[in-house]
């Protein structure tokens, strides 16, 4: 069952030979799907042979094979986890109950919103990240980047699949759908505000490795604690490539820091100019990226108070991020107190599952700031650590929506807040640093300068491996 099928036009783990008309439905999406890759996907890259690596079991022992491979040439296909024995469901009103293998009547709409609501996030990023490639810092990133890429287009045929192989006709109109909203586009834009910010800078695309991609990673952890089993099995390998988006992120954001250290240790200085001036980026400014891409992510997890939430909970639906470490897993007349600007407000824990989301979510984007605050403890400044904003700041989404907010959390009179934001978040001017620094270096081993060379290689490999050989 585990081992994954490469002969077929479809490489997958499913028996999708076994299944004809399924089979025929995914071929002619097939193509579409590469239109879109070539279209909207990494752009001038084409031709390079990238070292990639690629699934070829679900299992934990070696399920990646690394070689080199030219994007479009991919094998794109559909890989579930294997299924677990007699699994029950884990919480909500049906707790105890065989797993669902189709999809509930009453259910059906709801599921496929789901479904087509993370799909859209998929192709999205790729199309966000698609002029990264002409900048990067080194080839060892641009092999990153082209990782994510790839795997996040193998995200979309993840969630394709159920829509084709569970939804009938309305699934696969729900298919072309997806190839057919782009980020940032007037007319037929993402789902999600955060999945049509542009990412223009590298800086900007380690943040949204370490925040977006851990939104990711805890919807892809909640809809595999779902009833519905394909959709449970799907998204439990996901979370295994979703790990190396994490890696991307935590060691980017770390890179950049350690070099702004090296550069304030030669100049002797933390003053924001001469650090720019010798090409680094201030850690002030790495704070407002961070308060940017952490308040656009935190809005993903959707409304404090979501009667929605509480019926995917509660039919069993989307679970909660590691559901088996809660205590009570039914919920039912529990009660949680909820800070609003209006004060506290005690609500039913089912329509606070939002919010327990988020904050499972904050504890662990809390990891990467710990490692990074020794570092620049170490280094000798413990006054310029980073941290997270409050939860409440710049928000868009819920019971904070467009209040004046500060980043450390409190309520501030509307004028300061509007006047103080360029503090908070990056400016137009520091945006245009940032984009001053982005040249690309393509000679193996060699780093731009405003960032530090990574610990290690990929997979067992030097730094100055040619990740990507360019022709
Ligand atoms: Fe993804
Ligand atoms: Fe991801």
């Amino acid at each position: 069952m585990t081992a994954v099928n490469y002969t077929e036009k479809i490489p997958n783990n499913v028996n999708l030979a076994s299944d004809r008309t399924l089979q025929r439905a995914l071929e002619h999406w097939q193509p579409k799907f590469l239109q879109w890759w070539h279209e909207l996907g990494p752009t001038d890259f084409e031709t390079a042979d990238v070292y990639l690596r690629t699934a070829v079991s679900v299992d934990a022992k070696g399920w990646a094979q690394y070689g080199y491979v030219r994007m479009p040439e991919y094998r794109w296909g559909i890989f579930l986890a294997d299924p677990v024995p007699d699994r029950r469901i884990g919480f909500g009103d049906a707790m105890g109950q065989p797993v669902w293998q189709q999809v509930p009547g009453e259910y059906r709409s709801q599921l496929r919103r789901l479904i087509v609501t993370q799909g859209d996030t998929e192709p999205a990023s790729v199309e966000q990240q698609r002029l990264l490639g002409r900048t990067c810092p080194s080839l060892y990133d641009l092999r990153n980047l082209f990782q994510v890429n790839v795997e996040e287009g193998r995200h979309l045929w993840a969630m394709v699949y159920l829509l084709h192989a569970y939804f009938g006709r309305d699934g696969r109109e729900e298919a072309e759908e997806l190839l057919a909203r782009h980020s940032g586009d007037a007319d037929k834009p993402r789902i999600l505000s955060t999945f049509n910010e542009p990412i223009s800078d590298w800086l900007s695309f380690y943040c949204f490795t370490y925040f977006t991609d851990r939104d990711g990673k805890y919807q892809l952890k909640s809809l595999a604690e779902s009833a519905f089993d394909p959709l449970s099995r799907t998204c439990r390998f996901m979370l295994t490539e979703e790990a190396h988006h994490m890696f991307v992120g935590e060691t980017g954001i770390g890179r950049v820091i350690r070099r702004t250290l090296e550069v304030m240790k030669e100049l002797g200085t933390d003053d924001p100019a001469r650090i720019r001036a010798a090409g680094a980026i201030e850690l002030p400014l790495v704070q407002k990226y961070l308060n940017f891409w952490c308040s656009s992510s935190l809005d993903l997890f959707g409304s404090e108070i979501s009667s929605n939430a509480a019926f995917n909970f509660a039919s069993g639906m989307k679970g909660r991020p590691d559901e088996s470490q809660y205590e009570d897993h039914v919920l039912r007349g529990a009660t949680l107190r909820l800070p609003t600007p209006e004060g506290e407000q005690e609500v039913p824990a089912r329509n606070a599952i939002n919010e327990m989301m988020r904050e499972s979510y904050l504890k662990d984007c809390e990891i990467g700031l710990k490692r990074w605050n020794r570092m620049i403890e170490r280094a000798g400044y413990p006054e310029l650590q980073l941290s997270l904003p409050s939860p409440h700041f710049r928000r868009a989404i819920g019971l904070w929506a467009g209040q004046p907010v500060d980043p450390r959390g409190n309520l501030v009179p509307r004028e300061e807040y509007e006047r103080r934001l360029a503090d908070w978040i990056p400016s137009a001017e520091d945006r245009a640093f940032v984009h001053s620094l982005m040249k690309p270096v393509t000679e193996p081993g060699k780093m731009a300068a405003w960032i530090a060379p990574p610990e290690r290689g990929i997979n067992n490999q030097p730094v100055e491996y040619e990740y990507v050989r360019l022709h």
